[in-house]
């Protein structure tokens, strides 16, 4: 059988790229808000049946080649005991932000049983999915939860993280080990419910200089990837940060399979920062899906003969899909990827 996304990662070269969409359940679903309608987000996420239902509605309305669970990265601070709320119009909203060595040692880094939730819904989906689909899990980076865990919220000069990164190094790492600690189990226990790739986000990888990336950062992630390929060398894995184009050539040392381009850097420069050991997954701007079909089509395939050049390309957008893209944008993006238009 041919299941396209898998199969690129175990050396195939299909004849189009395989293709998913950055929080590709969401918003800009009409589908997506008529169950949203009946729960807050963070319901959603924990009901399996209705988490399942939004995770197949892309596969079902575009033909993804892969589908990804439906959750959130904040959902591992929230399991460490951190009360969440996901604000009409301010996004996530942390009501009491980790900032002291105390509010670090009070977290809970034994996280499995409160995200019992995200298993149950990876089991479902997988019993629901087509075969030759790919189902993906994923999570948050180290440093970007705790961006949000130590800001409470988005932020726009991170003056919170970053003082305690600077002036309390030792809570900071304090911090990253026990987040680093809940991920690895949040993966492991992921890969053992039917995940099938591991995505890692790193959205705030790039708002510190790279000398920085590499003393308080990169650290994590390694023992991450380490851990889990020691336990799943056959699970894929897929790491992404964001604006993180000057830490590319860190990445050669980790044993990750797969690496996400946002849409300011070109393959060309991802591929020779990291000697092309990586399938790269990308890099189409999200707005350019409020363009003309003319300009999609030529970005598109520009994406795409740029892809050829990589070990592997999987497409995708070079961030989130973002609220009101118009779907006939989406639908049309896909034909041309699938040489249908
Ligand atoms: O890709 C997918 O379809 C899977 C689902 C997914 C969501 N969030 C669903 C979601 C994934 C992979 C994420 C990751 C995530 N969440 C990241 C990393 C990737 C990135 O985009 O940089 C981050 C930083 C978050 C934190 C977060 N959660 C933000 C900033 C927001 C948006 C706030 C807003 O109102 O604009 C969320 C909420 C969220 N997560 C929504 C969805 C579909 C919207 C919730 C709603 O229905 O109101």
């Amino acid at each position: 059988m041919i299941k396209p996304m898998l199969d690129l990662f175990s050396g195939k070269t299909p004849a189009t790229p395989p293709v998913w969409i950055m929080r590709q359940a969401g918003r800009y679903l009409p589908e997506y808000h008529t169950v949203r309608s009946k729960y807050s987000f963070l319901e959603l996420c924990k009901t399996p049946e209705a988490a399942t239902e939004v995770t197949l509605q892309p596969i079902d309305i575009f033909d993804m080649d892969a589908a990804i669970i439906f959750s959130d990265i904040l959902v591992i601070p929230e399991a460490m005991g951190m009360g969440l709320q996901f604000l009409e119009g301010k996004g996530p909203v942390f009501s009491s932000p980790v900032r002291t060595k105390k509010d670090i040692e009070n977290l809970n880094q034994d996280v499995a049983e409160n995200v019992s939730y995200v298993y149950d819904v990876i089991k479902l989906v997988r019993k629901e999915l087509r075969e030759d689909k790919t189902l993906i899990g994923f999570a948050g980076a180290p440093f970007t939860l705790a961006c949000y865990m130590v800001e409470g919220a988005a932020s726009k000069n991170y003056i919170h993280i970053k003082s305690l990164m600077y002036k309390n190094e030792i809570a900071f790492r304090q911090l990253m080990e026990k987040v680093t600690h809940a991920l690895i189990t949040y993966f492991d226990n992921q890969v053992k419910s039917g995940a099938e790739v591991l995505m890692l986000f790193d959205t705030f990888g790039g708002i510190v200089s790279p000398y920085d990336y590499q003393r308080y950062i990169f650290e994590y992630v390694k023992t991450i990837f380490e851990s889990i390929k020691a336990k799943h060398p056959h699970t894929p894995l897929i790491y992404f940060v964001k604006n993180g184009v000057n830490v590319y050539h860190f990445l050669k040392e980790l044993p990750i399979d797969g690496m996400g381009v946002d849409w300011t850097v070109s393959f060309d420069t991802a591929i020779e920062k990291t000697e092309n050991k990586f399938i790269l997954q990308g890099n189409l701007d999200p707005v350019m899906l409020f363009g003309s079909q003319e300009v999609i089509k030529r970005e598109a395939l520009r994406i795409i003969e740029e892809g050829k050049k990589a070990r592997g390309h999987i497409f995708n957008l070079g961030h989130g899909i973002l609220p009101k893209t118009p779907i006939e944008n989406v639908k049309y993006l896909l034909e041309v990827i699938r040489c249908k238009n």
